[in-house]
């Protein structure tokens, strides 16, 4: 049954802004952007909102509902009472362009901090075989769609831009793991993570996991083991020079 819902969507640029009152159509089934792009076709065709898929895999459409970091393609209107007041803000962390549409280059700033893939130079096409277990091991990761929901969550940086340099945020730390848990990377990820891309700032709040869309276990499986190894090294002299000696 459709109804009518209230909702209070930002509307401004980098200079200033404000919530803005609406009263849009809702039908059964229908997903927050839905209600967005009804917006766009009958109250307010100048509103910005970034999206590609509507379907949750082009981590496009990320903002904060009720407050909340959120896909808006993949938020159920059944979510919600009807009667509810729903808010929809651009994301904190990130520079706003224009009403839901952020600036998120800062992600792929820290994107391009991290050296790639570095395997041993004198390595030959077919000299070693990947075994399932190292494949499965970073799978989960590579289901990231940098919506970049984890990195406008976390703490460290959501109020803080002074941190921002120091740090690169869930979603690279957890490159860096998956880099780290590759078999033929030869690069010292522990390291960097822990100098140059802030690591020892998480102090594991899971907040992270908790808005990933994909489910990824960001806190449990990409940054305590990070955090361990840093721990390892540090508090015992036989691992760090085991490490140095025969890390692979
Ligand atoms: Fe989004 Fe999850 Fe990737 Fe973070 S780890 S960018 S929340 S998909
Ligand atoms: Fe931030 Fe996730 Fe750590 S929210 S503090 S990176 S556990
Ligand atoms: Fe692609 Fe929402 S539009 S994730």
């Amino acid at each position: 049954m459709a109804y009518t819902a209230k909702f209070k969507v930002w509307r401004g640029d980098a200079d200033a802004g404000e919530l803005q009152d609406y009263s849009v159509e809702v039908n059964e089934g229908e997903v927050v952007l839905d209600i967005i792009h009804r917006l766009q076709a009958t109250q307010t065709p100048d509103l910005a909102v970034r999206w590609n898929c509507k379907a949750g895999k082009c981590g496009s459409c990320s903002a904060e509902i009720n407050g909340r970091p959120r896909l808006l393609c993949m938020t159920r209107m059944s979510t919600f009472t009807e009667d509810e007041v729903i808010t929809v803000t651009p994301m904190r962390t990130f520079p706003v362009v224009r009403d839901l549409v952020c600036d998120v280059s800062f992600n792929y700033t820290k994107a391009r901090e991290i050296p790639s893939f570095t395997p041993p130079k004198d390595l030959q096409p077919g000299e070693y075989r990947m075994q399932q277990i190292d494949v499965e091991r970073s799978q989960e990761f590579r289901k990231c769609i940098e919506c970049f929901l984890c990195q406008d969550t976390c703490h460290v940086i959501r109020d803080h831009e002074e941190n921002k340099e120091a740090f690169a945020g869930p979603r690279f730390l957890m490159r860096m793991a998956e880099l780290e848990m590759h078999p033929l990377d030869t690069a010292d990820r522990v390291q960097q993570a822990q100098d140059e891309h802030g690591l020892g700032y998480c102090n594991i709040t899971k907040c992270c996991t908790e808005v990933c869309p994909e489910h990824i276990k960001i806190t449990d499986n990409a940054l305590i083991p990070m955090k361990e190894r840093v721990a390892d090294r540090k508090y015992d002299p036989i691992v760090w020079l085991g490490n140095k000696l025969f890390r692979r």
